[in-house]
């Protein structure tokens, strides 16, 4: 079973869809990782995604990136990224290399060949990111779009960023989110939406655990 979670920047993906993997037993695949390793890479390179989008491709289609167990843990070319790939500025790279139509193919692709891997290997994949259900897996056999408010995932950045030690209020985590939609819900290439299909699930007033429980009741549903 491929589980395909999507939804807009501080919506709860990420938390969310590591319960529901461990849950289910399933592999746990968090495909904004890879932009943001792309674009970290890429930043060192002295590339930048306006001037740059043919290198920024390659990279995108040959650079060793790899994943721990649980999908905590993101390698790029033997160095350990999972920390600092983690920063707003990273995200904001991410956000722009992430608009490159190029770029995503060679992502995508290599999406696709983990969450087939990951399925055979584990039985199931939980996937999430912003084109899981409507490109990197329109047959995925459950979709979720998850939302919240502007408030709600301003707020979830902030605590994020004081998790990792990283500075910030609550006003620049309400920009990092207004600026992040407006690039994801408003590229040209693959923007972030709905699939017709998808369940739609509203955060805002419940845990990450209790979203999980709603996703791995209508796992078991769909695979029985
Ligand atoms: O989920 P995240 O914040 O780690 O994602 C970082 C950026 O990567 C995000 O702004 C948009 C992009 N992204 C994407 O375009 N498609 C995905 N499947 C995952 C992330």
């Amino acid at each position: 079973m491929i589980i395909a979670i999507d939804g807009p920047a501080g919506a709860g993906k990420g938390t969310t869809a590591k319960l529901v993997a461990a849950e289910l037993g399933f592999a746990y695949v968090d495909t904004g990782a890879m932009y943001r390793a792309v674009a970290l890479r890429a930043h060192e390179l002295g590339w930048n995604a306006r001037d740059d989008a043919p290198q920024i491709a390659h990279l995108a289609e040959s650079a060793p990136i790899r994943f721990g167990a649980g999908g905590a843990q993101v390698w790029c070319d033997g160095r350990d990224y999972s920390a600092i790939i983690r920063t707003p500025e990273v995200g904001a790279l991410a956000s722009k290399v992430a608009t490159l139509p190029e770029v995503r193919h060679h992502i995508v692709e290599r999406q696709r060949v983990l969450g087939l891997e990951a399925q055979s290997e584990f039985g199931g994949a939980v996937l999430e990111g912003r084109d899981i259900q409507t490109v990197v897996f329109p047959d995925a056999q459950l979709k979720i779009f998850l939302t919240a408010t502007t408030p709600a995932r301003a707020h979830r950045r902030l605590q994020q960023w004081e998790k990792g030690g990283q500075n910030g209020d609550l006003e620049a985590a309400t920009r990092d989110i207004v600026e992040r939609d407006e690039r994801d819900f408003n590229r040209t290439t693959s923007p972030l939406k709905a699939a017709p299909d998808a369940v739609h699930v509203a955060t805002d007033d419940l845990t990450p655990q209790q979203v999980a429980a709603r996703i791995v009741e209508l796992a078991r549903e769909r695979m029985s």
